[in-house]
């Protein structure tokens, strides 16, 4: 296996091998996803197909390389408002009339970030910010530092942007210990036991994965 890797934009013709990654890496060992088994035996699953692929090409995303030009990780950012619009697409909406039952939990998950962080209110200057939506890391590639990489190069771009929050959701210990090693402040953590509706948990992923947290790098 080739043992260095290089950090590059993603362009519309990597999207094919993004999704090939991410279809085996976030879609069945992301915590949330894999504790609700979110994907059919084929690896469909539209929902999520929806959420990778919709800030993919907004021009902030990465790719980790390695020496024959594989993708080896990817990190997809788009950007979002503090606030989010009361158009009826909040995530409170959006998991209400969800259909499919798995991902409207994830969804009621999410809305519940919104909810309780309460970001606008923590710093009502900002409009915007830029938010780390997808990370993965192929299998063998895991634990050598290509995610802490993506995520530097997206506060590089974000700063480049004018933009000055950096926000990521951590749903996995392994993500939230990238956010910590980067400096970044968590804003909410709750632990996933906790995180109910109609008093039954939503899902609890295995461990480490015990909390949900967002975090956020203020960059100048
Ligand atoms: C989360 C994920 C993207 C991390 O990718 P990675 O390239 O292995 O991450 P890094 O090597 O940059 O490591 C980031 C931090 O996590 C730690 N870490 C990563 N994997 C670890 C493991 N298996 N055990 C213990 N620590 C681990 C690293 O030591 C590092 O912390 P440090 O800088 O304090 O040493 C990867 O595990 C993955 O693809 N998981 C499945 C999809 C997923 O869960 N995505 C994130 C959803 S929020």
């Amino acid at each position: 296996m080739a043992q260095s890797y290089r950090v590059a934009p993603v362009c519309a013709e990597d999207v094919p091998d993004v999704m090939k990654l991410l279809k085996k890496t976030f879609y069945i060992d992301e915590p949330l996803n894999e504790a609700v088994e979110l994907c059919d035996e084929n690896g469909i699953c539209p929902e999520l197909d929806e959420y990778c692929t919709h800030s993919l090409l907004e021009g902030l995303s990465f790719k980790a390389i390695d020496q024959d030009d594989n993708i080896v990780g990817v990190i997809i950012n788009g950007v979002s408002p503090l606030k989010e619009e009361d158009n009826g697409n909040d995530l409170l909406s959006q998991a209400r009339r969800c259909q499919n039952p798995k991902f409207q939990k994830i969804l009621y998950i999410l809305a519940r970030r919104e909810e309780v962080s309460r970001l606008w209110e923590k710093f009502p200057q900002e409009q915007r910010l830029v938010e780390v939506k997808v990370a993965a890391t192929d299998q063998n590639w895991r634990k050598r530092g290509i995610m802490n990489a993506l995520v530097k190069e997206t506060e590089k771009i974000t700063e480049q942007k004018g933009i000055r929050l950096l926000r990521m959701d951590t749903s996995s210990a392994y993500s939230a210990m990238s956010a910590e090693r980067l400096g970044f402040m968590c804003v909410y953590q709750a632990l996933y036991s906790e995180i109910k509706r109609d008093d039954q948990p939503l899902i609890v992923p295995k461990s480490p994965h015990l909390y949900d947290k967002v975090f956020i790098k203020k960059l100048f």
